[in-house]
């Protein structure tokens, strides 16, 4: 079985755990070999994560054994396997939010020895870090003022250092755009090079076929098999899911012509959004694209009245709200599905139910009167849980025992319980697997077809691609194309994408 050419660096066999109810992971063997890209690919709630994070030490299985070039070992926690030269960027951040980037990236790095260096030397070496990745982000600044994205890329540096041997990576593109995934698959096929074994999450069939030389499917917590890189698409997907997937993405209705928002050379006050004028209308899937910092989560935050606004007028059936606040434009119809589930959305150690029900718990449906309905908040928010195909459906399972994907499924489920007649909804799909994807797509269109109005914020271009009749570019803060439904293709958004040839400055 072991082939004397291939190094194996990581060797699990029989790995168990178990959380009450779930059997998170049921006997799993799996290998790592020096200087491969190995894929671990299965359903929301298989039991990725779960693996990565006992290879990781911050877990501790409930049974099978783990040995490091050939060597069994047992790892009591991050900072033993680090020890061992194994590093993970999880999908939930480790980052300390307030202290700096250059902290952050430095203290990983020499752990103990943080007090005795002096901060100008942490500042020369975390920027040293950074210019390494070319990636343009301020050493000072506080991480919790950095956007989901660029926590992503300090927690990347911080994971690759030179005693490396192991690189975990749990759906490390799911915040970032083409362009800082391009280099991130650089740095990837770099550190595959140095003969660093990579173990890489991901629900993007994109991902795999550029990057995987074997590929692990998950299904329930368990192996089902390896297979090597290059496995076509269909095969992949049925193994994870057992079934055949048809279209991913389904028919669009004709989409309607009366103007639900409207805004008008709108410009915040950070400058983020300059002068953009763009129009929602009911049974329309509008589509945002651009790079991070092009501004078009920011333009979709400022109709919901979460970012200050400048100039500029924003209506919404004609009634104007420019600078409402957000419990206002709610009232008038619109709900907004935020991209950052972890800070913006899931009440982590309560109910799901809770996240799933908030914003509308004085609905007659949940309430009567002012009297909550306890039964009825559980019914409505189970309904939904099934309705978007979570796994378990259980309303009652704390948000954060939920995997990653589930917990995006319930934000949306939030999102779309409203009853709403626009739907404003930042990266909809991140960390839902393919199976899940589906589900998602057609909810969009159902909206549509319903003649709600849509906005589907995405730097996923296949979405954009496939599921929008109308599409705003955004670059550097303005909105550089719209293209309707002949005009939508990759070439062209990429063009209005890049829109200036100066090259980004900080990310603000
Ligand atoms: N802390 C926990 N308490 C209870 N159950 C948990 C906990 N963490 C994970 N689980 C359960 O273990 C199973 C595996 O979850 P895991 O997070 O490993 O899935 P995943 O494959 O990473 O999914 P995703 O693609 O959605 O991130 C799921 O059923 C999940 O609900
Ligand atoms: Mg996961």
């Amino acid at each position: 079985m072991t082939d004397p050419d291939h190094k194996v660096v990581l060797r699990v066999r029989g790995l168990t755990k178990k959380y009450p109810g779930v059997t998170a992971l049921d006997g799993v063997d799996f290998e790592l070999r020096k200087g491969e890209v190995h894929v671990l690919f299965g359903e929301n709630g298989a039991g990725k994560s779960t693996l990565i994070s006992i290879i990781s030490g911050a877990q501790h299985p409930d049974g099978g054994t783990i040995e490091v070039n050939g060597r069994p070992v047992h790892l009591a926690g991050v900072a033993a396997a680090r020890g061992l030269g194994i590093s993970a960027v999880f999908q939930e951040f480790s980052l300390m939010p307030t202290m700096t980037v250059a902290e952050n990236l430095v203290m990983g790095a020499e752990p103990g020895r943080f007090g005795l260096i002096n901060r100008r030397r942490v500042r020369r070496l975390a920027q040293e870090r950074l210019d390494e990745f070319d990636f343009h982000i301020s050493p000072d600044r506080l991480v919790e003022t950095l956007s989901r994205a660029e926590q992503q890329m300090v927690e990347i540096a911080k994971a690759f250092r030179p005693e490396l041997s192991v690189l975990i990576l749990d759906e490390p593109t799911a915040s970032l755009t083409e362009e800082e995934s391009e280099r991130l698959f650089s740095l990837v096929e770099e550190a595959r090079g140095r003969g660093i074994g990579i173990v890489y999450i991901t629900h993007r069939m994109a991902e795999i076929r550029r990057l995987a030389n074997r590929v692990t499917v998950l299904r329930d917590g368990k192996l089902i098999t390896t297979v090597p890189g290059g496995t076509p698409d269909d095969e992949l997907i049925n193994l994870m899911t057992g079934r055949v997937v048809e279209d991913l993405y389904p028919e669009l209705p004709e989409p309607g012509t009366r103007v639900v928002l409207a805004a008008r050379d709108l410009s915040t006050f950070d400058g983020a959004v300059r002068n953009a004028t763009f129009e929602l209308r009911a049974g329309e899937i509008v589509g945002f694209a651009g790079l991070m910092g092009s501004g078009k989560s920011t333009a979709a935050r400022a109709c919901f009245g979460l970012e200050r606004v400048d100039s500029g007028t924003l209506t919404i059936d004609g009634a104007d709200l420019t600078r409402a606040r957000p419990a206002r434009v709610m009232k008038a119809g619109v709900v907004y599905l935020p991209s950052d589930r972890k800070t913006e959305g899931l009440l982590l150690n309560r109910p799901l139910r809770e996240t799933v029900t908030l914003p509308w718990l004085h609905r007659g449906s949940i309430s009567s009167g002012p009297v909550l309905r306890p039964g009825r908040e559980s019914a409505v928010a189970g309904d939904m849980l099934r309705r978007m195909k979570l796994s378990p459906p259980d309303p009652e399972r704390t948000a954060d025992s939920y995997s990653g994907g589930n917990q995006q499924k319930g934000l949306l489920g939030r999102a779309l319980l409203g009853d709403c007649s626009t739907y404003l909804l930042d990266e909809p799909t991140v960390g839902v697997d393919v199976g899940a994807r589906v589900t998602i797509y057609d909810q969009i269109v159902e909206l549509a077809r319903q003649g709600n109005a849509v906005l589907v914020i995405s730097s996923e271009l296949p979405e954009i691609l496939h599921l929008c009749h109308r599409v705003y570019v955004f670059a550097h803060g303005t909105i550089t194309a719209e293209l309707r439904q002949d005009d939508i293709n990759e070439q062209t958004i990429l063009r209005h994408m890049m829109h200036w040839d100066e090259p980004a400055k900080e990310i603000a």
